[in-house]
């Protein structure tokens, strides 16, 4: 493992070289935002479309700032109530982001991640560091070192913060005025949930809407994503695998001598912190196929990242 520390990860970045860097959510596969060489090659090693966007990190609400053309005041209480931490504010760009991070539209993502080591990082690196999920496109997240590893062997460096704490990405939202007031829109679940920022807005004197929406650009939130190399099949409660193999069987076109059957933990928080690690960790088990399903005591709003995940991961829904 091609681990460096802080100082040689910072030379590292600014000199246009790519380091994976640890988060609450997931490690991020980080380039300098000045560094059109260092853009490049977090496309390239992900092997990642140039129409999906990066999210840009950044170690302080000013520095998100001075990226961002307009900051309205809902912006400016999100980030006082939830950064650090798993949230990404999209917000019109600034004429000095590279449109390489933001795939040409006129908005940039901007998060400023919880996480120590990479917070004090960000601050030593002007402008700040895009990242994208440390993993091959449309591939599992990696929530540790050892994971970025399996990903990418040597040919990244990697600066090791330890397990992710939250393990799944962080919620991505966009603000757009309706009249004369604001909106929020979540574009990709997670950890913050509409019900809390809505709190937050509230508690600050902003009575704003919050609601789930499809991203209007749809990057990032295509049907497949997060996929386990071996099929992961969403089964109802009652499924039984002596009556219904054949089922799944006929519709995948493969015999499944090794099924795992996955229940998830009662805790969403221990849930998402687990999900990647699990799907991983049934890769390399010898299963050859995953079996889990929706209880009821999965579907309070605090579920909708990890269900929204496990939608994307999934092979077959029966
Ligand atoms: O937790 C996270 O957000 C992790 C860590 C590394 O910070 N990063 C991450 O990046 O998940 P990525 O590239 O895997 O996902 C970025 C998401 C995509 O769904 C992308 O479409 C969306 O953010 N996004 C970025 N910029 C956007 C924009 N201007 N408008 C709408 N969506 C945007
Ligand atoms: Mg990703």
């Amino acid at each position: 493992m091609k681990l460096v520390n802080l100082e040689l990860a910072r030379d590292l970045l600014l000199r246009g070289d790519t380091v994976a860097i640890p988060t609450e959510t997931v490690y991020g596969l980080g380039g300098w935002i000045r560094s059109e060489k260092g853009l490049l090659r977090i496309f390239s090693t992900k092997e990642r479309p140039f129409f999906d966007p990066l999210i840009v990190h950044v170690a302080t609400v000013e520095s998100a700032k001075k990226l961002a053309s307009d900051w309205t005041p809902v912006h400016e209480v999100l980030a006082a109530a939830c950064w650090p931490g798993p949230l990404t504010l999209i917000a019109k760009k600034d004429s000095s982001v590279d449109p390489l991070i933001t795939s040409g539209l006129d908005s940039v993502g901007l998060r400023c991640p919880r996480h120590e080591l990479t917070l004090k990082l960000l601050s030593q690196i002007e402008g700040g560091v895009a990242a994208p999920s440390a993993n091959k496109f449309g591939k599992t997240s990696p929530t540790s070192a050892e994971h970025v590893y399996q990903e990418f062997d040597d040919k990244v460096a990697i600066l090791d913060g330890g397990p992710a704490e939250v393990g799944i990405e962080s919620t991505v939202a966009g603000v757009k005025k309706e009249g004369s007031k604001f909106v929020v829109e979540i574009f990709r679940p997670g950890f913050f949930t509409a019900s809390m920022l809505s709190g937050v807005l509230e508690a600050a004197g902003l009575k704003t809407q919050v609601r789930y929406a499809q991203s209007p650009v749809a990057p990032g939130q295509l049907q497949h994503h997060y996929m386990p190399r071996i099929p992961l099949v969403l089964v109802p409660p009652d499924f039984n695998w002596a009556l219904q193999r054949k089922l799944i069987e006929d519709k995948l076109r493969h015999v499944f001598k090794n099924p795992v059957v996955w229940v998830l933990p009662a805790s969403p928080q221990l849930a998402s912190r687990e999900l990647y690690e699990k799907l991983r960790q049934f890769d390399q088990q010898g299963f050859d196929l995953i079996l889990t399903s929706k209880l009821p005591e999965h579907s309070s709003e605090d579920w909708l990242g990890i269900w929204n995940r496990l939608e994307k991961a999934k092979t077959l829904a029966l």
